[in-house]
């Protein structure tokens, strides 16, 4: 989506020190754009995340006929248009690197009386949707995927959709919200059921702008046919971006940084956990409510980390944090075992091969399986390697960096604009050693 190249130069930093405040979640953002165009009234979004992904959705809802106001960094005013209120667009819409925006808007398209075709960019492009694909068939959704499932996607304006009571076969949250989404559409009932209980942003959401919905961890159900009312939303910190900061101040000598307001929803801090297992010194001062999200503020020193073998049951609560926990691992003493996450093959980038790479780029010791990694801890030196366009990749190597004996080349960076614009800058306000500098490719 970014048509320069942008590499970082990263070498060992100084103790990480100071206080930072993240940008919005991801998660969250996404979806309170979405629920506030199809909402009655006037939304406000507080705190939404100014990054490549979000933007790309709120633009294709814009697109769709909803009006957005942004009076300043992190505000939009939605003029929401109503459940049955947007209109067609010519040509396509384009998701650019955001898988969330393109499963979440498919489910919310799959119900619209106008044909859509979704778009991504280069990397989205390589990204499953059969899995969206398939339950929104089963309520009735026409939608057509290039070969393989990939997209682009064409969804034909809808005949009416059945609801449907689906059992997901992956833990994956972006497809119950899309079976969700649809939902809203259909005529009954609709029923999702999770083999591992996975983030529940929309479930939330979708209550929060009063939409009837029952949902415990596991299981959400509810009718088509009712209205959603405009709210107010207040995006937490988002936890994975917190995340970079977690584990390189645990493995940074000296450090001690303290990160403000983090989104704490319990499905999403698997890392934590593992982290907390493995040693490390971090402490959490509630701070109440954000959006109806937990937020804490999150103290953390430097501890020697030791490996542990991650629990399956703590993947899906850490699913985008396992190229920073790598690099946790990578730097700790002793073997650290990950299994049962195949699903990181199918991420921005395949996230199992690119931080294998990457980390013995450096020196590492690392195995790869088939759905997971052996990694021996050690030292690491210095020189280059590739995020492959995927922004945890590039932040997680960022990361080990500062512990290399020696400067790291990180190549091909410009999306972590996607989730974690200014990240650079703020990253060397607290001590990391990181600069920006033109590709070389
Ligand atoms: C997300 C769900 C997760 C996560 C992604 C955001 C969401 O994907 O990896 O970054 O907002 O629902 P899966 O649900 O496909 O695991």
């Amino acid at each position: 989506m970014n048509g320069k190249t942008l590499d970082w130069l990263a070498g060992p930093g100084a103790p990480l020190q100071g206080a930072i405040c993240g940008p919005g979640d991801k998660s969250v953002s996404h979806r309170a754009v979405m629920l506030g165009a199809l909402a009655e009234g006037v939304s406000e979004v507080e705190g939404f995340l100014e990054g490549e992904d979000t933007r790309a959705t709120a633009a294709i809802l814009g697109r769709l006929g909803v009006r957005f106001e942004a009076p300043g960094d992190g505000l939009r005013r939605i003029h929401g248009v109503g459940l049955h209120g947007l209109r067609g667009a010519d040509g396509p819409l384009d998701c650019g690197n955001a898988g969330t925006g393109m499963r979440l808007l498919a489910g919310l398209l799959a119900g619209q009386a106008f044909d859509s075709t979704l778009v991504g960019d280069a990397s989205l492009s390589r990204r499953p949707m059969g899995r969206v694909i398939e339950p929104l068939r089963r309520m009735g959704a026409r939608i057509e995927a290039g070969e393989g499932g990939l997209p682009p996607l064409i969804i034909y304006a809808s005949n009416g959709l059945q609801a449907i009571d689906y059992e997901l076969p992956v833990a994956s949250a972006q497809v119950k919200s899309a079976v969700l989404l649809a939902g809203l559409y259909a005529r009954g009932e609709t029923r999702v059921r999770e083999p591992h209980p996975t983030r529940d942003y929309t479930e939330r959401m979708l209550a929060a702008f009063g939409w009837p919905i029952r949902f415990s961890p596991g299981d959400a159900r509810l009718e088509g046919g009712h209205r959603l009312r405009a709210t107010r939303v207040l995006v937490p910190a988002d936890f994975s971006s917190a995340a970079f900061f977690l584990v390189a101040a645990s493995v940074v000598p000296g450090s001690d940084l303290l990160l403000r307001r983090v989104g704490m929803n319990p499905r999403r801090t698997g890392l934590l956990a593992a982290l907390r297992a493995m040693g490390a010194d971090i402490t959490e001062t509630p701070a109440g409510e954000q959006g109806g999200e937990p937020v804490a503020d999150l103290r953390v020193r430097h501890a020697r980390l030791r490996g542990i073998s991650v629990p399956e049951a703590l993947v899906p609560d850490m699913i985008d944090e396992f190229p920073a926990l790598f690099v946790a691992a990578a730097l700790a003493e002793g073997e650290t075992r990950v299994s049962g996450a195949a699903e990181l093959r199918v991420k921005e980038s395949d996230r199992i091969a690119t931080m294998a790479a990457a980390l013995r780029a450096l020196g590492a010791d690392i195995e790869e399986a088939p759905d997971g990694a052996l990694i021996r801890g050690g030292r690491l030196h210095g020189g280059e390697v590739h995020s492959h366009g995927d922004h945890r990749i590039a932040m997680a190597m960022a990361v080990a960096a500062q512990r290399a004996e020696g400067e790291v080349r990180i190549t091909d960076c410009a999306n972590v604009a996607t989730s974690f614009p200014g990240f650079a800058a703020l990253a060397g306000g607290v001590g990391f050693g990181l600069q920006e500098t033109a590709g070389l490719g």
